[in-house]
């Protein structure tokens, strides 16, 4: 069922051509929008693909090549598994942003989560072959998204949903996204060892938006090819939700500014809450 609260939503599905994007959501739990449905040209996707390089680059002293992969070693649990996520990306560049306003994500996340939907995360992942040391199919173990929620979950609204932006191609042998087509239809956890024997890997090529629904069981396969899987992603929550991150007075009016749709960022990053209204005095009853 479409969520038909915000009156542009149709225009948008019409324009983009996205009714089977919406209708794979709700059986699926998961779709794969093309670059060509995105309208979207590939410098779009190198700038963004660049500035998570940049970032990470800047922010561990290592070198990411696309094809070779990081420079060094990187200590603790990235070198361990073979990945590193990039946290609170909206602070470092404009083009983090547009992720987050582009008309297509705007409606499939509208449809997964309502209006008034949060940004819970603003994360960016660079993963590099797995480790030989690293002996499991996934490195990420199967889960779903809205675990903070006890289940079980109405399959038709999550509290969580997530995008992933593809900026590199995407397969089995890349570490791709693992998981269970319609399994949020089962309203709750897997069992340990349950998915992996049910899981398909998301084939995606650079430049795909892939979009899955927070009852969805995930994990993702280990990477057998050298160079480097990049993606940008982030979990969005319903507004009764406590974000993950808290980007609420911390992002600067500038990058408002230079939006193309500034009232949804607002209300992504909780811009738009009203302040509570103090008490009447004659409201005595009312402790
Ligand atoms: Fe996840």
């Amino acid at each position: 069922m479409l969520d038909k609260a915000d009156v542009n939503i149709d225009e948008v599905i019409e324009e983009y051509n996205l009714a089977g994007h919406i209708e794979e959501l709700d059986e699926v739990g998961l779709t794969v929008v093309p670059q060509s449905t995105l309208k979207l040209n590939d410098n779009w996707f190198e700038q963004l693909r660049d500035a998570i390089l940049r970032v990470g680059e800047a922010r561990t002293g290592i070198k990411f090549d696309l094809d070779k992969g990081p420079s060094g070693p990187l200590p603790g649990r990235p070198s361990e598994i073979g990945h590193i996520i990039l946290q609170h990306m909206i602070y470092e560049d404009q083009v983090f942003e547009k992720v987050l306003t582009h008309p297509v994500k705007k409606v499939l996340m509208t449809h997964m989560l309502g209006q008034d939907h949060r940004l819970a995360v603003s994360d960016a992942w660079i993963k590099w072959q797995t480790p030989d040391t690293w002996n499991q199919e996934e490195t990420t173990g199967f889960h779903v998204d809205q675990n903070v929620v006890p289940a079980p979950w109405n399959p038709n609204k999550p509290h969580i949903a997530n995008m992933n932006w593809c900026l590199t191609n995407y397969a089995r042998e890349d570490g791709a996204l693992a998981y269970v087509p319609g399994s949020h239809h089962e309203k709750r956890f897997p069992e340990l060892g349950e998915a992996l024997p049910r899981a398909v890997p998301v084939e995606a090529a650079a430049g795909s938006l892939v979009m899955f629904q927070g009852g969805l069981w995930h994990g993702s396969y280990r990477k057998t090819t050298p160079g480097l899987r990049v993606t940008m992603l982030g979990q969005h929550c319903r507004p009764y939700m406590l974000p993950f991150q808290d980007f609420k007075g911390r992002i600067p009016l500038e990058v408002f500014e230079k939006s193309q749709d500034p009232e949804y960022l607002r209300s992504l990053v909780r811009e738009n809450e009203t302040m509570l209204k103090v008490r009447p005095k004659d409201d005595s009853h009312v402790f």
